[in-house]
């Protein structure tokens, strides 16, 4: 695996792979699901865990994957974007994530397994609405200079970074949940199970 915590090799893993996963980076393009692999509609009412090829998700890119009727964003972020994860910290309500819902296996500000790659659940922690992912920097109607991309909720207008953490001034209060997630080799993610279980 590379030091940006995706594997060198999934090109040549997707040459192989079967089932297209588009993926969308810009605003106005509809970030698709993910729906290969995954159980029966009545085993995942059930609980059961769902897995995703992430081997196509481009540095940038988002795509969503359904578990347990909610939408978890998965987003891969850029090293610019993690670089800038730290300078937000005094904007955030909880940057350390001492008091929103996480594995204790995710630690940090990054909030993720591999710090490249982000898992949330796509519902705003206020009353529940899908955030919209807006990666573009500088978008003039989120804070202009001051927006370095992140997830904005249309329903009340609470904003996230690319770590999902809430900022302040804001009605959400809590970050974006993380749901328990492992890896199967390089590309399967699986959400639903817990590295320490797997
Ligand atoms: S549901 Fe997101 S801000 Fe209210």
């Amino acid at each position: 695996m590379s030091s940006d915590g995706v594997n060198s090799g999934r090109r040549k893993f997707l040459t192989a792979a079967t089932s297209a996963v588009g993926v969308a980076g810009a605003v106005g393009i509809a970030v698709p699901f993910v729906g290969s692999w995954n159980p029966s509609a009545k085993a995942k009412a059930a609980g059961a865990p769902v897995k995703a090829d992430i081997g196509r998700l481009e540095p940038g890119q988002m795509v969503v994957v359904e578990w347990r009727g909610k939408p978890v964003y998965v987003v891969y972020r850029t090293e610019t974007q993690l670089a800038d994860l730290a300078g937000l910290n005094d904007q955030l309500k909880d940057p350390e994530s001492e008091v929103s819902a996480q594995p204790a296996y995710i630690t940090g500000i990054d909030r993720a397994l591999r710090p490249a790659l982000l898992v949330v659940e796509g519902l705003c922690t206020h009353l529940g609405c899908a955030p919209k992912f807006r990666p573009e920097v500088g978008a003039a109607d989120l804070g202009g200079d001051e927006w370095v991309g992140g997830f904005f909720c249309p329903c009340h207008g609470s904003k996230f970074d690319l770590s999902g953490r809430v900022y302040a001034g804001v009605p959400a209060s809590a970050n974006l949940v993380v749901p328990p997630y492992s890896f199967e080799g390089d590309n399967i993610l699986v959400i639903g199970v817990d590295t320490e279980a797997a």
